[in-house]
């Protein structure tokens, strides 16, 4: 049962979640303060529901809010111990929740309930932002907003900015919010409308006084040569490039990318401030968390060879981690870590040992965003959704920037600030609360022929284990049917190859590392059969069967190992070939052969591609009449004709044949792909695994 209060306040989060002028993904949070019977007594009380921690305002449920006691809540400015220890009051939430409290109360929890008014909005939308981080923010805020708006100096999100904020309510009874500096905006109202409608207010306003005042160049004149590539070279370029820039922003630990090519993107990196820019960083904690302090860019105009920028690239990026360890030995020594002792409660105490007390460890010099001129924006994180996260953030950056830029000069929060709130306390324990990544997260997987039978079967399993899946398969509409049921665009995406075809599988390659930054698991599984005896085969049938197969496999496989090889992470290629690829049955003579060559493909190139660390693999299923679109059209009557049995019986016929006696089903040959790229088979290769239930006569030996 939903208190109105907490109805109404997810109904204006999502309004104001769903408009990006509003909030970047994730960004800021929402509350209400309303009275509720408690049930443990039948009185009233009074309580807070404030948006949870890593929630995101567009899509904001119920659960995602945090429900705490106002009283209680408010009493612990009674003992917060000072700036210097605020910190701890997180942990001292959890003596202030409601019932279970629902979700994690987030640090800007103090904010929201010690200001007097009943709703409150905190937001980071471009354009507050933009005058947050101009160097003359507080002024500016005072001639664009008069008295209606309060100028807050940069602090940290937390218990102190909380109490600041309050004392400015207090202090000015005219004002609906404020302009917290370096960060974003503020503000409250007696109702949920009024509330919302003082957020937009702001925004609006912001916007418009951007709009009208600004400079006309705000990133100064159009450099040359710096403009983006037609859009056919320009992806050509970010596709030949992505393998050789995961590799580099792998060095600590492999990453998953996102590419981004939008207007906004090319037209700063075409403009003569982006350098000046760029080594500024992003200003907005919740920009930088995610796009770390600053981007790697290359200084090379967009014509420059792949040779020249990946030669650059290699240059800035080892100079981008001298950097980066620099930042964080210069303020690491310097920053301390909460103390447990003190002047809270024994109960508060205990709960503050959960935060990690010893020195900040660093998490990794890698950047997060690559920009390339003429080409676009390359982003990183452990997975696809926090990659692409990572870019709209940069977009976000990017829009401050410019606006701040129109109207004063872009001046974001110091290094310092930003290394207190990359390695602060509270990041590093929720970090630590991150479940365990999945055994095959960060990996790419290209599963042809995957929107049906076998090979579904394979991509799904494979993009549960963690896996970004692209689903290649001769049919654009099946293929990204096939993708969805498996999950989103940050999951699975699907794309027409026909394997036969050289530009084809080349463009599906292409397609695959744009998705997510590079490739990794690569399986040929494209296949059909025809059952027909030596006499019956035509030329035709031969030829079909064999481009297919042998050279559909030879085609993928060719252009998966140039990607694996510039990625220098290993890889894994596992062939589909069959128990056919052994046994001599009847009446099988194109599909057998093929089978043959794609098995030998397996040891030949596990011989070749070894020194680079890909393992090539290969699985003999047999039998697998279920979900297989081979046995649907016509294969499967003519085996059932060949052996003598019912086609519908022909499941149970091939499983009697088999010494387990058991049916094989897509999901056995998808657990036995699985395996082979999991650690446990790392050291194997120019391996078949039979998934035939057991065929003495297909024994390999
Ligand atoms: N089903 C079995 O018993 C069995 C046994 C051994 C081996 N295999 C092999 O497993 C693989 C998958 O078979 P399945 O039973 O799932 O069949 P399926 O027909 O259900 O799936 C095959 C998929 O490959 C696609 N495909 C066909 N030609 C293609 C091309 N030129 N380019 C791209 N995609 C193409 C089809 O559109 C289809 O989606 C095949 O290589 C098959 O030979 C199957
Ligand atoms: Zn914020």
């Amino acid at each position: 049962m939903t208190n109105p209060t907490a109805a109404e306040l997810i109904a204006r989060s999502n309004r104001l979640g769903s408009d990006p002028r509003v909030t970047n993904y994730a960004g800021g949070n929402t509350s209400a303060k309303g009275t509720e019977t408690d049930p443990a007594t039948g009185e009233p009380i009074e309580l807070l529901w404030v948006k949870g921690s890593g929630g995101d305002l567009g899509t904001l449920v119920e659960p995602g809010l945090a429900v705490l006691r106002l009283d209680r809540l408010r009493a612990l400015s009674q003992v917060y111990p000072g700036v210097d220890r605020e910190d701890e009051m997180v942990a001292a939430f959890d003596y202030t929740l409601h019932g279970k409290g629902g979700a994690a109360p987030s640090i800007d929890t103090a904010m929201h309930g010690l200001v007097d008014a009943a709703h409150v909005d905190h937001l980071h939308p471009d354009a507050g932002i933009a005058i947050a981080t101009a160097a003359d923010g507080d002024k500016l805020t005072a001639t664009i907003f008069g008295e209606k708006v309060v100028w807050v100096p940069w602090r940290r999100p937390g218990w102190q900015l909380g109490e600041d904020i309050a004392a400015i309510e207090r202090a000015n009874p005219t004002a609906i919010g404020c302009i917290l500096g370096g960060h974003g905006i503020t503000a409250w109202g007696g109702s949920s409308d009024e509330v919302e409608a003082n957020s937009m207010w702001i925004i609006d306003t912001a916007e418009a006084y951007i709009e009208a005042h600004g400079r006309p160049d705000p990133f100064g004149t159009a450099l040359d040569g710096y403009a983006a590539l037609p859009e056919v070279e320009r992806r050509a370029k970010a596709a030949a490039l992505a393998p050789h820039l995961r590799a580099l922003v792998s060095t600590d630990k492999a990453q998953v990318g996102h590419f981004t090519d939008s207007a906004v993107v090319t037209d700063f990196l075409t403009a003569a401030e982006h350098p000046r820019l760029a080594s500024l960083g992003t200003s907005c904690p919740d920009h930088f968390l995610r796009t770390k302090v600053k981007p790697l860019v290359l200084d090379l105009p967009a014509n420059a060879s792949l040779e020249a920028s990946i030669e650059r690239l290699t240059e800035l990026h080892e100079q981008y981690r001298k950097d980066y360890t620099t930042y964080f030995e210069t303020y690491a020594a310097s920053t301390t870590q909460s103390s447990v002792a003190g002047s809270l409660g024994a109960g508060v105490a205990q709960s503050l040992a959960r935060l990690p007390q010893a020195p900040p460890r660093m998490r990794g010099a890698d950047p997060a965003i690559v920009l390339v001129p003429g080409v676009g924006m390359f982003s990183y994180g452990p997975n696809k959704q926090t990659a692409r996260v990572a870019g709209e953030f940069y977009v976000n950056a990017i829009n401050v920037m410019r606006s701040a830029e129109t109207i004063s000069r872009y001046s974001p929060i110091s290094d310092e600030e930003k290394f207190r709130i990359e390695y602060w306390a509270l990041e590093e324990a929720k970090l630590q609360r991150m479940p365990a990544p999945k055994p095959l997260a960060t990996r790419v997987a290209l599963v042809t022929g995957a929107a049906s039978g076998i090979g579904k079967a394979i991509a799904t399993r494979l993009a549960a284990e963690g896996a970004c899946i692209v689903i290649a398969d001769l049919d654009l509409v099946k293929a990204q049917a096939a993708a969805a049921e498996i999950g989103n665009t940050d999951v699975a995406v699907g794309v027409q190859a026909n394997v036969t075809d050289e530009n084809q599988v080349r463009a599906a390659v292409d397609a695959a590392v744009l998705a997510f930054g590079g490739l990794d698991l690569v399986v040929n599984n494209a296949g059909l059969s025809l059952s027909k005896s030596l006499l019956d085969t035509t030329v035709a049938d031969w030829d079909l069967q064999h481009d297919v197969m042998a050279k559909g496999s030879f085609l993928v496989s060719r252009a998966a190992a140039r990607v694996l090889i510039d990625q220098k992470l290993g890889g894994d290629i596992i062939y589909i070939s069959s128990k056919n690829s052994v046994f001599a049955g009847p009446n099988n003579i194109a599909y057998s052969a093929t089978k043959a060559d794609q098995a030998h493909q397996v040891r030949l190139l596990a011989a070749e591609l070894g020194e680079h660390g890909v393992k090539v693999n290969g699985i003999n299923p047999d039998g697998v009449v279920r979900g297989s679109g081979i046995f649907a059209s016509g294969w499967g009557a003519r085996r059932a004709a060949v052996y003598g049995v019912p086609e519908e019986e022909l499941g149970k016929y091939y499983a009697q044949r088999t010494l387990l006696k058991r049916e094989v089903l897509p999901e056995n040959v998808a657990n036995a792909v699985f395996v082979l790229c999991t650690s446990d088979l790392s050291h194997t290769t120019g391996l078949h695994i039979p998934v035939d239930a057991g065929v003495a006569a297909a024994f390999l030996r």
